[in-house]
């Protein structure tokens, strides 16, 4: 067994705290220590029974492997300033893939991402690091999930797709094969995107059509200077 910390202690946070257990219960791999959390109000509290150890740079001064949890459709970007932040090595980060998750031949998850329950990669699946899928996302054939996308429950991608480094689909949301997402672009809950999305943008509905810009797009900028 490993030790593991979390870092976050909000919704993501929790369900992987519960996806760690299920893997536990299959075979035990991860003690985990604890959670990781600015706010100071927080710390010496507990999450569902796990114990929140102190800031976020704390996990710097261990050597448990590590998974940042953290992010929201109001700031998607969070989670990757804070393994900017960090500056650990993908070798400190852990890869998290609840029993009920099937992941098809082929398929590759990097170090730092999380597969939520239900979740299927058919087969040929790329899923980058530090990427966060929830429950009940399909995945299928040659798709290419870049490094801090979150995907949130229920969708279900076409073949062929790229999602673009920071991208985030919101619940429900049904992709066309091999249309690409843009890079830190987001796409409604219930949207139905049926041509390629550039980077930074916001796009809802059915079909989908240009909202408004990313708050990220700032973020994209800087990455691609
Ligand atoms: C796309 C999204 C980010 C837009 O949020 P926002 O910028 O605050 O936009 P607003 O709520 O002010 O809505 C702006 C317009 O877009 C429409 N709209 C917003 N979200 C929409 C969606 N998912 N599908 C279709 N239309 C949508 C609104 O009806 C509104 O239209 P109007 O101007 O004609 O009245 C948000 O609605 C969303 O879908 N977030 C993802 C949520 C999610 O998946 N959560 C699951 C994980 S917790």
């Amino acid at each position: 067994m490993r030790d593991l910390v979390i870092v976050g202690a909000g919704g993501f946070a929790r369900e992987t705290v519960a996806a760690v257990r299920a893997i536990n219960e299959v075979r035990p791999a991860w003690r985990l220590r604890g959670l990781l959390d600015d706010n100071p109000a927080l710390h010496s509290t507990t999450r569902l029974g796990v114990p929140v150890l102190g800031p976020l740079d704390a996990a710097a001064e261990t050597d448990a492997a590590v998974v940042v949890c953290v992010g929201n459709p109001r700031d998607p970007g969070v989670r990757e300033r804070v393994v900017d932040r960090l500056g650990l090595a993908a070798d400190r980060y852990a890869t998290l893939v609840h029993p009920a998750a099937q992941i098809g031949a082929g398929s590759l998850i990097g170090p730092g991402t999380v597969l939520l329950a239900g979740v299927v990669l058919t087969a040929d699946v790329t899923v980058d690091a530090h990427v966060a899928v929830m429950p009940h996302t399909v995945l299928t054939h040659d798709d290419r999930v870049a490094a801090f996308a979150t995907i949130a429950s229920g969708v279900r991608v076409g073949g062929g797709v790229t999602v673009g480094r920071g991208a985030y689909l919101g619940a429900g949301a049904l992709i066309r094969e091999s249309v690409t997402v843009g890079a830190h672009s987001l796409v409604g809950m219930g949207s139905v995107v049926l041509a390629d999305i550039p980077p930074g943008e916001v796009w809802v509905g059915n079909p989908a059509r240009h909202l408004r810009p990313a708050h990220a797009a700032s973020l994209f900028k800087e990455k691609t200077q």
